[in-house]
């Protein structure tokens, strides 16, 4: 490639996606590079890093100085990564050598909400089963999309919840959550797949309670026998102080369509700047939205028993749209599953293993020296994982 087509190149993705910036966070991705492979970022009063990848081609820089890279904040083991603690600075993220890397770069505040919350990252064919006692786990993916199965616990009525957020903005009024369970038995049988960067899970309550997580592709959301499905466009944010900001994401477009048999469908709608040409194109039988523009709008529609055949398609057009959609299936009472049968075509048998993570594992002083509250468990060993086979063919 000639200079100037990398020029032009990194003039196209720098004009397809900006920083997302939080009140107490921001969140870098490779994009942000783009061009210079340098971006500045400040810290205000001292803040932690966390990435979802190891790197030594990717450092931080105080005043021209090396303060850390991305091995450091990774440290030991990558499906918790240790963080790093900068003090109040200006400073430089830059990438000395690793073109291909993609990443995730949380950057929060110490005075953020929730700080010290626990940061985990699903791995390529090892996702993470999180078993927390904590009100908030946040999670960092390059992947298409993170998976979340079994679910439990006993939540609070509304939880838990799902924000395309780190979790210093989680449970913020000014933000919209990707996924908020009706009940504990949506709770328990929804397994939403959600393509964006980073996402908090809000259980709802300080206790014992479970959630796995895994990657997976976008387009492959669960819906066989699930009674919540969620939809949002590739790198969804949903807060109305960064309204416009995505995440980057390597997905464009959202499309699905399935029939079901259902006690009733609940349609939960937020949108946002969503231009003309890429209108949400949704229909419920006779039924067709095209929704369009919109400031954080949000519409909700109810239909009772009976069979449903639902199509869904967007394709993003503008670098600011974002949109949330939520599909609840009406099974209050378990046994009514029996009518949840779907007709969707069948969802391929997935096998899937995760890593436990959480309250075993306790965080010592030595930075990526990691100990464990049970002796008999090894202190962090992959082929201990859990492994699930999840059939929902
Ligand atoms: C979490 O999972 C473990 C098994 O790994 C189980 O013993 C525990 O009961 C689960 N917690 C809840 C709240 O269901």
């Amino acid at each position: 490639r000639t200079m100037r087509d990398l020029v032009f190149l990194a003039s196209v993705v720098l004009t397809v996606y900006a920083r997302v910036s939080f009140p107490y966070s921001e969140v870098l991705q490779a994009s942000d590079l783009a061009g210079t492979e340098k971006v500045n970022f400040k810290c205000k009063n001292a803040c932690r890093v966390y990435v979802d990848k190891p790197s030594d081609h990717h450092i931080i820089t105080r005043h021209g100085n090396v303060i850390t890279d991305f091995n450091t904040i990774v440290s030991g083991n990558v499906f918790a990564p240790a963080g790093f603690n900068l003090p109040p600075d200006d400073y430089v993220l830059e990438n000395v050598g690793d073109m291909g890397l993609d990443f995730v770069l949380y950057i929060v505040d110490r005075t953020a909400p929730h700080f010290g919350s626990s940061v985990y990252v699903p791995q390529q064919n090892l996702g993470v089963a999180i078993k927390d006692r904590a009100r908030f786990v946040t999670i960092l993916s390059s992947f298409e999309a993170m998976w979340f199965s079994g679910f439990t616990g006993t939540f609070p009525e509304g939880f838990p919840r799902i924000y395309a957020t780190g979790f210093d903005a989680a449970g913020d009024d000014m933000c919209n959550p990707v996924f908020q369970a009706r009940s504990q038995h949506h709770a328990e049988k929804s397994w939403p797949t959600i393509p964006t960067a980073v996402l908090t899970v809000d259980f709802g309550f300080i206790g014992a309670h479970n959630v796995t997580v895994n990657r997976r592709k976008a387009k492959q959301p669960m819906k066989n026998g699930a009674v919540t499905t969620v939809y949002t466009s590739p790198g969804y944010v949903g807060c109305l102080f960064n309204s416009g900001q995505n995440y980057n994401s390597p997905v464009s477009n959202v499309e699905d369509s399935f029939a079901v048999i259902s006690e009733s469908l609940d349609i939960n709608i937020v949108y946002d700047s969503l231009n003309a040409n890429e209108a949400l194109h949704f229909r419920v039988n006779d039924n067709n939205y095209n929704w369009a523009g919109g400031t954080y709008t949000s519409f909700s529609k109810y239909f009772g028993a009976g069979s449903f055949d639902v199509d869904l398609a967007w394709t993003r057009n503008t670098i600011s749209s974002s949109w949330a959609l939520q599909l609840d299936f009406g099974v209050e009472q378990p046994a009514a599953q029996t009518t949840t049968a779907r007709s969707l075509s069948a969802t391929p048998q997935i096998t899937t293993q995760s890593v436990s993570l959480g309250t075993e594992y306790t965080k010592s002083t030595k930075r990526g020296d990691w100990s464990t509250t049970s002796t008999s468990r090894r202190s962090y060993t992959l082929f201990s994982a859990i492994v699930l086979v999840c059939i929902f063919a």
